[in-house]
C-alpha cells in the first residue's frame, strides 16, 4: 500500500510539475522565409498559436498567406527559418508534421465526377484509414459539415458553400490537431460564411489549434481568438481584434540607426524576451519589439545607459493603424 500511494504522489507531482511548465505552442513560425527570386514572399515571419487557439492570418492579395501557410503545411521549403507544429519541424520532421495537420488550400481540386463520400473516402485511403476505422471516420466527417444528404452528389453539382464543407472534411479526415485553412470563406454567401464559422469555432473548442486565412478582417474578427496582420511578407501586428482596433499592437516593428558595434547591439538585442526578428543592414537594426510605447522607452533608455551609440530610434514610417485600414479594404498590392 505504501508503495502505490508513493507512486500516487509521484504522479501528483509530475502532474503538478506539467501543469506549471509553460504550454508548448502548436504551431511555431521560426524566423521564416521564402523567397521566389527577387521576390520576398515571406520575409522574416514569427509567431507562434497555442493549444485550441483559432489565428487569423490577415493580409491583401500577395502579402505571403498562402506560401507560408503551404511551407506550414510541408508542401513548399523555407528559404530560411523554420515552422515547428507540436515541436516537429517541417524540414526535419516532414512526416510527423505531415499526421498532425489538415491543410485546406484555397483552391477545390477538380474531380468533377466524384462524388462526397467517394472524394472523402479517397482521402481516409490515402492517409491509411482502415475498414471501420475509416466508415467512423467518413460518418463523423460528413455529419459534422453537414454532408450526409449529400453523399451520394456528384462534386459538379455542389454550391460553393458545399464544396467549402467538403474540402474542409477532407482535411479533418484523419482527424489532425492542427488545421490550416486557407481563405475558407472566399467566396461564400452570408449564411455559408456564418456556417463555417460555426464550424471553425467548434473545432477550437474541441481543442484544434486553427491557423486561417483571409484578405478581409472582419470576415475573421468574429471567429479570431488572435490575429496577426501580414503584408508584402512580413508579419506587421500581432494581437487580439480589440488589441488591433484600439491600435494597442503587441508587436510593432522598430528602426534603430546605431553608428558603431553594430554587431554588439544586436546580439544585445537578441537577448532580450520582447525583441525579435533582428535584421541588420549597414548602420540600421530593425526588429519587432513586443509592447506598448512605455516599454518601447524603457528599452531605448536600456540601451543608451548600455553606452550603445544610437543616432536614430523609432517606430517604422508604415503606421500600424494605416496598415489596418488599407488591409480592411482589401487593397490589392
Ligand atoms: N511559386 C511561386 N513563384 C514565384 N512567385 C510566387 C510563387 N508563389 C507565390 N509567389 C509570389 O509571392 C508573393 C506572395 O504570394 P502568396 O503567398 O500567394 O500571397 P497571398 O496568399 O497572401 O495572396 C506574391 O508576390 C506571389 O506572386
Ligand atoms: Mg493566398
Amino acid at each position: 500500500m505504501g508503495g502505490e500511494s508513493r507512486v500516487k504522489s509521484q504522479e501528483s507531482r509530475v502532474k503538478s510539475l506539467k501543469s506549471e511548465m509553460p504550454e508548448q505552442p502548436v504551431i511555431d513560425m521560426r524566423r521564416l522565409h521564402r523567397f521566389f527570386g527577387s521576390t520576398r514572399a515571406v520575409n522574416d515571419i514569427s509567431f507562434e498559436v497555442m493549444k485550441g487557439e483559432v489565428f487569423g492570418y490577415i493580409g491583401p492579395n500577395g502579402a505571403g498567406k498562402t506560401t507560408s501557410m503551404r511551407i506550414l503545411a510541408t508542401l513548399d521549403i523555407p528559404t530560411y527559418g523554420d515552422a515547428l507544429v507540436d515541436g516537429f519541424s517541417v524540414i526535419n520532421d516532414p512526416d510527423r508534421v505531415r499526421r498532425r495537420l489538415g491543410f485546406m488550400p484555397d483552391y477545390f481540386g477538380t474531380y468533377a465526377d466524384v462524388n462526397c463520400r467517394e472524394y472523402l473516402d479517397f482521402f481516409a485511403r490515402a492517409y491509411g484509414l482502415r475498414g471501420n476505422e475509416r466508415r467512423r471516420a467518413l460518418a463523423h466527417v460528413m455529419g459534422f459539415t453537414k454532408l450526409d444528404g449529400l453523399a451520394e452528389k456528384p462534386i459538379r453539382g455542389l454550391s460553393k458553400g458545399m464544396k467549402q464543407r467538403l474540402c474542409l472534411g477532407r482535411s479533418m479526415i484523419h482527424d489532425p490537431s492542427v488545421l490550416i485553412l486557407d481563405e475558407p470563406a472566399a467566396g461564400l454567401d452570408p449564411r455559408a460564411r456564418i456556417e463555417l464559422r460555426q464550424m471553425i469555432r467548434e473545432l477550437a473548442d474541441n481543442g484544434k489549434t486553427i491557423l486561417v486565412s483571409s484578405h478581409i478582417l472582419t470576415e475573421l474578427a468574429e471567429m479570431c481568438d488572435r490575429v496577426g496582420i501580414i503584408e508584402r511578407g512580413e508579419l506587421l501586428a500581432v494581437g487580439t481584434v480589440a488589441e488591433i482596433q484600439r491600435g494597442q499592437i503587441t508587436h510593432c516593428q522598430i528602426k534603430a540607426r546605431v553608428l558603431e558595434n553594430v554587431a554588439a547591439v544586436a546580439t544585445w538585442l537578441e537577448n532580450r524576451g520582447d525583441v525579435e526578428s533582428i535584421r541588420v543592414d549597414g548602420q540600421l537594426i530593425r526588429f519587432s519589439h513586443v509592447g506598448e510605447s512605455d516599454a518601447q522607452a524603457a528599452l531605448l533608455r536600456e540601451m543608451i545607459l548600455a553606452e550603445f551609440a544610437i543616432a536614430e530610434f523609432g517606430i517604422e514610417q508604415r503606421s500600424l493603424e494605416d496598415v489596418f485600414m488599407h488591409v480592411t479594404r482589401g487593397v490589392v498590392q
